[in-house]
């Protein structure tokens, strides 16, 4: 069983939302940062593949360092492994979902998407994917402007671009209109949001972090405000899956209404979750 890997660890989470039936299962990876070089490589793609590779083997360190979390021999492993990983334990635990929040590719360039398109698109689940700060806002045919949406039974996953520390002013317009149709919505974005509930918590836990890893619900820009808010005080928003930070949190940014930041997924880190009635 691949999830006996000690490669993998695991944070369980769960939303609750009033009406859903039964459980729902997703598997949510993040900051996966896969390098990669193929045939068709340029010798420049394959010395940068392998110097940002190797430098990820330090840095990931410090990220599990900084935030408490598992790093020894089975996490230190080149990206494009730990990838293929968390893709043969979504083949086995068989989500409903796996959810990608971002930063996938360390950054875009045609060997990444090739092979971010073709491992995807041989998965035999669904999925849902987010471009990262790390990545272009349209990379490949794996993500074009615009909230994406898939629905479940009573509620709704949308995916958005959040990656600039912004939304785009259509993707507040789309996010404000399906959160008018009232159906539960679960949020799957890059960035965290900092809330007043949630800013006690960032400072005291994220200490080593600044304004770098979030949006702040008093950011200057408009839509990013306005993205932050419509989480915040709408009804229908339910809960927000996001990455980023390179290290788990579990915080709320109302009372009763989770952001789950996930962890580097290329050190292991997976969230399952379960959104239950
Ligand atoms: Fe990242």
């Amino acid at each position: 069983m691949i999830k006996d890997d000690p490669f993998f660890w695991f944070r369980q989470n769960t939303i609750t939302i009033p009406g859903v039936r039964g459980e729902h299962k997703f598997m949510h990876i993040t900051d996966t940062h896969v390098n990669v070089s193929d045939e068709e490589s340029t010798d420049e793609e394959r010395a940068t593949a392998e110097k940002q590779d190797e430098m990820w083997k330090t840095f990931k360190g410090r990220f599990a360092e900084a935030n408490g979390e598992v790093y020894g021999e089975a996490q230190q492993i080149p990206t494009k492994d730990a990838f293929e990983k968390q893709l043969a334990l979504a083949e086995e635990l068989k989500p409903e979902a796996l959810l990608l929040s971002g930063d996938n590719l360390e950054y875009s360039h045609p060997t990444g998407e090739r092979y971010l398109t073709k491992k995807l698109g041989a998965y035999t689940g669904k999925y849902m994917i987010v471009p990262g700060n790390h990545e272009d806002q349209s990379f490949g045919t794996l993500w074009s402007p615009g909230v994406k949406v898939l629905d479940f039974e009573g509620f709704r996953i949308a995916a958005v671009d959040d990656s600039r520390k912004t939304v785009s002013p259509e993707d507040l317009s789309t996010l404000r209109s399906l959160c008018d149709e009232g159906v539960p919505l679960i949020i799957l974005c890059h960035i965290p949001l900092s809330t007043p509930n949630c800013k006690a918590l960032c400072k005291e836990k994220m200490t080593h972090m600044d304004d770098y890893f979030y949006i702040d619900s008093e950011a200057e820009d408009e839509c990013a405000r306005g993205f932050v808010r419509l989480c915040m005080e709408s009804d229908a928003v339910k809960a927000l899956i996001c990455g980023h930070v390179h290290g788990y949190y579990k915080m709320e940014l109302i009372p009763g209404k989770p952001q789950i930041i996930g962890s580097q997924g290329m050190a292991g880190a997976v969230d399952l979750i379960t959104v239950t009635g």
